[in-house]
């Protein structure tokens, strides 16, 4: 289900194309989910550098398969296609890509507390306002390609999230009591996932690692991690290191790296969003 848009905050794709510099803009009022239009775009040669943004998502997509609340005009639905020759680290993209979000937030918005909840949310106010897919597809041991898909909350009033989420999440208009440019934003957020994903590295360096570790929401705060095979972990945030794992302490001192699993916080009312 896609429907082209004329125009998206009163832009073109072309004028678009144009102030973002770059040759390929893809706008719709509907989609199911931008990053599958993106992966569709990329399987058919779309270049590297390629934007989706749709004004609605009827299937908008999470980590874990949830659900990613999409509604018309409220959020900034937005899904990058990057080709890099090699990832020599997945599991850095999504982090990577959550740091580029929290820093074009930032910038636009510099008196706004922002932080990362390891891997991929965007934490305003201890609440969620928005969070990062990063998908890859590979052949032959080489990445073909990379979306990073990026859902921010920006227009939604406090009372406009459904149920479940209304007490967890967030908007950036209700954080700062001012109307946010979507335009804006996704202006920052092309330039700053570039910026911080490409190339991909190895291992975060000391510059990345001290800046997510500065942004990092799950710094002892107690948390509850639950690995993918159903085992859990309580315990309080440590940190990250440098291979992209979260690193979380128990009260016997034992210390866990986590690569992958949910982890539920304190203070975050369901960590299910
Ligand atoms: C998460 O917090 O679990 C990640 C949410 C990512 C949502 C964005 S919205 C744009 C892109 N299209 C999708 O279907 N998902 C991502």
């Amino acid at each position: 289900m896609t429907t082209k848009i004329v125009t998206w905050e009163g832009a073109s794709e072309t004028e678009l194309e144009r102030l973002w510099n770059r040759s390929s803009v893809h706008l719709f009022s509907l989609v199911d989910s931008t990053n599958t239009r993106a992966r569709e775009l990329a399987e058919a040669g779309a270049p590297a550098g390629t934007i989706v943004i749709a004004d609605e998502q009827s299937a908008g997509r999470g980590l874990a398969a949830r659900r990613w609340h999409s509604p018309r005009g409220e959020g900034l639905y937005l899904s990058m296609l990057l080709r890099p020759r090699a990832v020599a680290n997945p599991l850095l993209l999504p982090l990577l890509a959550g740091l580029a979000t929290a820093r074009a937030v930032a910038s636009l918005l510099p008196s706004l507390p922002v932080g990362v909840k390891w891997p991929n949310d965007l934490i305003v106010r201890d609440r969620k306002a928005g969070g990062v897919l990063a998908e890859s597809s590979w052949a032959g041991g080489a990445p073909s390609y990379v979306v990073i898909g990026i859902g921010i909350n920006v227009h939604q009033q406090a009372n406009g999230f459904p149920d479940p989420l209304r007490k967890a999440a967030v908007s950036l208009d209700v954080a700062t009591g001012r109307r946010v440019s979507r335009l804006q934003l996704a202006g920052r957020l092309l330039s700053e996932v570039e910026a911080t994903c490409l190339p991909p590295p190895a291992k975060l360096n000391d510059q990345l690692l001290g800046e997510l570790n500065g942004l990092d929401w799950l710094r002892d705060r107690g948390c509850r991690v639950v690995f993918p095979d159903g085992e859990a972990f309580e315990g309080v945030g440590k940190g990250l290191a440098a291979d992209g794992c979260l690193l979380v302490r128990n009260a016997e001192g034992s210390l866990r790296r986590v690569y992958s699993g949910r982890v539920a916080a304190e203070g975050l009312v369901t960590p299910d969003y």
